[in-house]
């Protein structure tokens, strides 16, 4: 049996990737869940598998050596899947700090631990341990807006505070794939959506917003064109990855799926419509009347594009499920999940929320 250690696994991604492990392996995997449980972080993203032998929930910060060390040497650990992060540019704008404390600093240490706990007497690695870095398509910078692709080899040129510190945390994997035969992968993705997602992030905000009839906030001319991933596709790359991927590589991972920002927000509206009962008193506020441009993020990224060649070629993932099919199920989990939005928009979320679109 695999064990597995997941950082991280109380936010978005994470969460979902705990779910599909347990959903695809059931009793034949464990799972580690190693979280500080930061404003991102929720337990109620979890609570269907809480209960499980074979899951285990520690709150710890990635950056406390001690109690990551700890965890190494109480389990013999098969895998880390390293998710945590401070993963919002908006945030990182405003209090870049915290991106490289965690980011990079939470990198190194996660990274030293599994080096100590795996390295052999005699040099190299124990059979079978393999490092999963989660990063970002961030990293390569922006396209312009009549064509490219970002591949594995494009060049590093990150803009924002949050993706500098992720080029920063590849940049460390590299070094220890480079330095010392470190057994890992480092998966590049594009933008996810799907269940559980905080709302500060485009999708859930616009849903939300659109629901209890507020502005939706774009930025700027709202033509900044992002590449949509369902989450779970996501989570079947990485596991793909994690048992396939040849060591020392790293794989894009995209949707095949550029869209505009203001096109996303019209296909929300639109599938709100339809979803919606007349019935439904809301149905009444999703208007387009509601679309409010706003002053653009600092230093806004363009477009991102990921060629997912190599991910199909080398492991024989693609992403499968179209986004038409893709925002219907968000939106079908946000309609059933009520509470959970509710929860997470209360407290701290008002006042960020406040601060972040004050002027609009
Ligand atoms: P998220 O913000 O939803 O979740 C981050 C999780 O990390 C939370 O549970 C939080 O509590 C935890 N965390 C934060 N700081 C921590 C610390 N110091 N110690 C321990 N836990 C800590 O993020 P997400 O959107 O799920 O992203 C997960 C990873 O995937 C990140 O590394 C991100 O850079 C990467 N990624 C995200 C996307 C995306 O579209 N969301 C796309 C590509 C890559
Ligand atoms: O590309 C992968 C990245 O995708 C991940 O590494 C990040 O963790 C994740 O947050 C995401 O970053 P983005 O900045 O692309 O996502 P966000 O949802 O914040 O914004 C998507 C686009 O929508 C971006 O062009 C900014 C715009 N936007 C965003 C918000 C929150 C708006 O126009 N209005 C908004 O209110």
């Amino acid at each position: 049996m695999k064990t597995y250690l997941v950082t991280g696994g109380a936010g978005f991604i994470g969460s979902n990737f705990i779910h599909y492990m347990f959903e695809k392996y059931d009793k034949d995997i464990r799972i580690i869940n190693v979280d500080a449980l930061t404003y991102a972080g929720n337990l109620e993203n979890l609570k269907e598998v809480s209960s499980r032998d074979n899951y285990t929930f520690v709150k710890a910060d990635i950056c406390d050596k001690d109690a990551i060390s700890k965890i190494f040497e109480e389990n013999d650990i098969d895998h880390v899947v390293h998710f945590a992060a401070e993963s919002h540019v908006d945030r990182s704008i405003r209090n870049p700090e915290v991106f490289v404390q965690t980011n990079v600093l939470g990198t190194a240490v996660m990274l030293n631990c599994a080096k100590a706990s795996w390295e052999l007497e005699g040099g190299g690695f124990k059979e079978g341990k393999k490092f999963l870095h989660v990063s970002t398509d961030e990293v390569y910078g922006s396209l312009p807006e009549d064509g490219g692709y970002f591949y594995e080899t494009s060049p590093y040129e990150p803009h924002s505070p949050y993706s500098a510190s992720k080029a920063s945390s590849d940049m460390l994997v590299k070094a220890y794939m480079d330095t010392y035969k470190f057994p890992a992968n480092i998966t590049n993705c594009s933008n996810n959506y799907g269940p559980y997602q905080f709302p500060e992030k485009l999708i859930p905000l616009i849903i939300n917003n659109a629901l209890n009839g507020k502005k939706l906030p774009v930025y700027g001319d709202g033509k900044n064109v992002r590449d949509w991933l369902y989450v779970r596709d996501h989570a079947k790359a990485i596991d793909m990855v994690i048992q396939k991927g040849r060591l020392f590589e790293t794989y894009n991972v995209g949707g095949h799926n550029e869209k505009q920002n203001i096109e996303i927000v019209n296909i929300i509206l639109e599938t709100l419509q339809e979803m919606l009962p007349d019935s439904d008193p809301r149905k009444a506020n999703v208007t387009k009347d509601l679309i409010t441009y706003v002053e653009d993020r600092k230093g806004h990224d363009r477009r991102y594009a990921i060629a997912p060649d190599k991910i199909k070629a080398e492991v024989g993932w693609e992403p499968e499920t179209m986004f038409k099919e893709g925002i219907r199920l968000t939106i079908k989990w946000y309609f059933e999940h009520e509470d959970w939005m509710k929860n997470v928009t209360s407290g701290d979320y008002q006042n960020y929320y406040r601060t972040m679109y004050e002027a609009s």
